[in-house]
């Protein structure tokens, strides 16, 4: 009897420290995902400021660090300028070029340098890093090219040779979506299929929110579907996107660069956000550096229009030339778009309405056309290329191929500089007259701003500080057009679409690390 009691008690007894043992440990699991369900619910998101390219692969690391995003775009629908890019995004080392019979590619870093010219050593200030930046910009190229092409399936299998490269390294698709709608639509359509990801069009933001210390907080915006709404507030980190101010002809354009006044330009007319930076003490540098792409489209509907459709670089990276009004090729068509626009534009020009513009034929041959055909068959459709036999063209444009033609086919040297043609096939005299060439009336166009926001190799947002030093705003990162100092005087073809996805990405992890270490 006496043992029975005591085996009793002794079940009892280990029943109960089980019993004890299972409690703290359910008590100590539910409170952990208790206290990271309502860690995350509290989290605050990443604030991304622009639904461009920048914005989108920030916001793509962003999820990816596990953090929540909250986009937030003016325009009604997503996409910024970067849905416009139409010659494709910089690699160097990519095995697009390999398959195209490119071994090895390490003049990049040099070629950018050149490029951003005097700049690129000036001593003024404020100092930010160009070196390590352009470090930064090269180095990950490969890498960018790889991500868009293996995580979000994006075509970038043809390769193209632009102005001031010493190599084709500039990536677009082979089908019929241009390089920068097929980058956007693949990132959108990623994101929107993310919980975590809002994205707010139609809603600009107004103010950047601060704290006591001057840290950034949040931002204020309001919805234009809802005009008489109240502001919104939002709080969290912010990746600031916004894009360039080439398309704001009459506020930082003609604060900076008065004597581009009745230019016309490849961007819509939209208000720069600058000032919101401003606002807050950030560093601007380069703001003077305005790049003109020598080829918009005059369309030949509406000359004078102010808006002027692009010809893709790589129209002439694929063969096309430039000639004069008196039908002369004037310059290596695939110098540095800064010489290029400069030969053009000291050229005589003429004013349409209040549109001042300069009447440049640009001539591809029918193997530079067949290359660019996805581009070529949509210029066409728009009116602002004409396929012509070359019998058909002025005597002296004739006379001007045939010179050209002869060049590329006997391998001579020209004497303006061009070392590559492209798939320019056409031969010289008699045997091309019944040869179709595509042409189109082009001029010089601003398109793209350098200067832009100070920020270093971590897409801080950097302000001049006491004794003149550069020091990270925290709670703000930038990326993409907003920021300056990368390209120097003059920007490489397809180096935007590749800053925008190396530095939007670094700007989006950073960001998420500030909420996730909460
Ligand atoms: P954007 O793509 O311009 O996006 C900025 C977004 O911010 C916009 O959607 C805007 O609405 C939004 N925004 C601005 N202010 C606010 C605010 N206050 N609140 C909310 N939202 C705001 N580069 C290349 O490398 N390769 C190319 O082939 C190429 N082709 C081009 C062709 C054209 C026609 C043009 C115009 C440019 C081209 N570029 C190219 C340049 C490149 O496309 C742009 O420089 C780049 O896409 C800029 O990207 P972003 O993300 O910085 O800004
Ligand atoms: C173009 O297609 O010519 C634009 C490329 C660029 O701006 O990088």
């Amino acid at each position: 009897m006496r043992r029975t009691r005591c085996f009793l008690l002794l079940i009892y007894f280990i029943v109960g420290f089980l019993t004890a043992i299972l409690c703290m440990l359910f008590f100590r699991i539910s409170n952990f995902l208790f206290s990271t369900m309502s860690q995350s619910a509290t989290r605050k998101p990443v604030i991304v400021v622009g639904s461009g390219l920048a914005g989108l692969s920030a916001a793509h690391e962003a999820l990816r660090a596990g953090a929540a995003v909250h986009m937030l775009d003016r325009a009604p629908k997503p996409g910024g300028n970067s849905i416009k890019a139409s010659s494709g995004i910089n690699g160097a080392g990519t095995r697009f070029q390999r398959a195209q019979g490119i071994a090895g590619d390490d003049s990049f870093f040099a070629d950018t340098v050149r490029s951003a010219g005097r700049r690129f050593t000036e001593t003024g200030s404020p100092l930010v890093d160009r070196k390590a930046l352009v470090e930064i910009l090269t180095s990950q190229s490969e890498n960018a090219v790889n991500w868009l092409a293996d995580e979000l399936n994006v075509d970038l299998s043809v390769v193209a040779q632009l102005g001031g490269h010493s190599i084709a390294r500039t990536h677009r698709g082979g089908g019929k979506l241009p390089p920068g709608a097929a980058i956007v639509s693949a990132l959108v359509e990623e994101l929107k299929a993310n919980s975590e990801f809002t994205l707010e069009n139609s809603s600009e933001v107004d103010e950047l929110l601060t704290d006591g210390s001057g840290a950034v907080r949040g931002v204020r915006y309001h919805n234009f579907d809802n005009s008489d709404g109240p502001a919104h507030e939002l709080e969290g980190p912010v990746v600031f996107a916004a894009g360039g101010f080439a398309g704001d002809a009459h506020g930082l354009l003609s604060k900076y660069r008065p004597d581009l006044a009745g230019m016309p330009s490849t961007n819509e007319a939209r208000p720069a956000s600058h000032g919101l930076l401003s606002a807050i003490g950030a560093a601007f540098v380069d703001m003077d550096s305005v790049q003109i792409h020598p080829t918009g489209f005059v369309d030949p509907k509406d000359p004078g229009s102010a808006y002027k459709f692009l010809a893709a670089e790589a129209l002439r990276g694929e063969g096309g030339i430039l000639l004069s009004s008196k039908g002369e090729r004037f310059i290596n068509e695939l110098n540095t778009r800064d010489v290029v626009s400069d030969a053009i534009m000291a050229l005589p020009h003429s004013t349409v309405g209040s549109t001042r513009q300069w009447e440049i034929t640009l001539l591809l041959d029918p193997g530079a056309c067949e290359v660019a055909a996805s581009h070529i068959g949509f210029y066409v459709w728009k009116g602002l290329v004409q396929k012509k036999k070359v019998r058909d063209l002025a005597p002296e444009v004739i006379s001007a191929v045939d010179k050209y033609a002869a060049i590329v086919s006997k391998h001579e040297e020209d004497a303006l500089g061009r070392k590559t043609f492209g798939h320019w096939r056409l031969p010289p005299g008699e045997a091309n007259r019944d040869e179709e060439v595509c042409v189109g009336i082009v001029t010089p166009v601003v398109h793209f701003t350098m200067g832009g926001v100070a920020f270093d190799t971590q897409a801080r947002v950097l302000r001049l500080e006491d004794g003149n030093e550069l020091a990270p705003i925290p709670g703000l990162w930038a990326a993409g057009e907003i920021t300056g100092g990368i390209h120097g005087a003059n920007r490489l073809g397809g180096s935007s679409l590749l800053e925008c996805a190396v530095f939007g990405r670094i700007a989006g992890i950073q960001a998420a690390k500030s909420v996730m270490t909460v």
